[in-house]
């Protein structure tokens, strides 16, 4: 039987539901039931009926959809796909940078494991970090792990003082202020749509910045014909789909290796055996679900 075929039959049969990232492959994003940014991908987890969580992505977002559902079976296809940027800030170091600034509230970019969001007082994602940041009262707030990130926080937020942590994501740290340039130089005309995960330096070259829905969005409400793309490459595929009029042009190095990994044979797999289930420790899924509930409160 054709793969397809087969996906959507074992997924009817087992009440589930298939949510893939925006950088997710081509062939993944299109046989997914919901395809958008980790603000809507944990929006829909948190509202699903399906009894079945498929996540193709990396697994922040799929122990996300675990800590907000932790009755339901939530599976990954690859279990190895990791966020390196998740990995850059534990419990213990925000444990230790809050013991320092007692007053300040800690915020927490959801690209961070289940374990250190039991120590943030609220979570966000990239299309909500400068509301998150604004609805505290605390004047001083420490964003982790995203540096960058939270530069652009700060930025628009110049009244809060931000305590940063030094991390990143590889691969949009991989866009130069260089590389976007000479694209420009290229394409004049083109309108320059980044995500904040991007160097601070790159962003001053953007007309627009926002989250990967933000993006989207953009590109299908702006009048521009030519867009310079400054995220992971995978966008491109749901740009060329909404949008088969407008030229998008992007960067080679934009490449996020762990979110290429998921397939659909390892979704069939996946499917098929139920496996991999994200599998968390109870009271360290309760206590950062209190970070991340707080976030989806707020809705915006
Ligand atoms: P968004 O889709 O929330 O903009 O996130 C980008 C990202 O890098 C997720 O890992
Ligand atoms: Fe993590 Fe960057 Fe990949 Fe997003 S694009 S999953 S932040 S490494």
């Amino acid at each position: 039987m054709d793969i397809r075929k087969e996906i959507t039959q074992l997924k009817a049969e087992k009440n589930a539901i298939i949510l893939a990232h925006n950088y997710c492959l081509p062939e993944v994003q299109d046989i997914a039931d919901f395809v958008g940014d980790s603000l809507a991908l944990a929006i829909k987890a948190s509202e699903t009926d399906a009894e079945v969580i498929v996540f193709c992505g990396v697994r922040f977002m799929a122990e996300g959809a675990k800590i907000v559902n932790p009755e339901k079976t939530v599976l990954m296809p690859e279990p190895d796909a990791l966020c390196p940027m998740a990995s850059m800030c534990s419990p213990d170091q925000i444990i230790s940078i809050r013991s320092g600034n007692p007053d300040a509230a800690v915020v927490g970019y959801v690209n961070s494991t289940a374990a250190a969001k039991t120590e943030m007082d609220i979570c966000c994602t990239s299309a909500n970090a400068v509301n998150v940041v604004d609805s505290l009262p605390q004047d001083v707030v420490i964003f982790v792990p995203d540096a960058n990130l939270g530069a652009y926080v700060q930025s628009k937020l110049p009244a809060k003082r931000i305590i940063f942590w030094d991390g990143y994501c590889p691969t949009h740290q991989a866009i130069t202020p260089a590389m976007v340039r000479n694209l420009k130089e290229v394409h004049p005309q083109a309108e320059v749509l980044m995500h904040p995960e991007c160097r601070p330096q790159a962003l001053e070259l953007a007309d627009f910045i926002g989250s990967t829905a933000g993006i989207l969005e953009r590109a299908r409400s702006s009048s521009a014909q030519e867009f310079i793309i400054g995220t992971e490459r995978g966008i491109i595929h749901r740009l060329r789909q909404e949008n088969p009029a407008k030229e998008f042009y992007d960067f080679e190095v934009a490449i996020c290796p762990m979110m290429k990994m998921t397939d659909l044979t390892s979704i069939l797999d996946c499917l098929r055996h139920e496996r991999t289930k994200v599998v968390l420790d109870e009271s360290v899924a309760k206590r950062a679900r209190t970070s991340l509930d707080r976030m989806l409160q707020l809705k915006g």
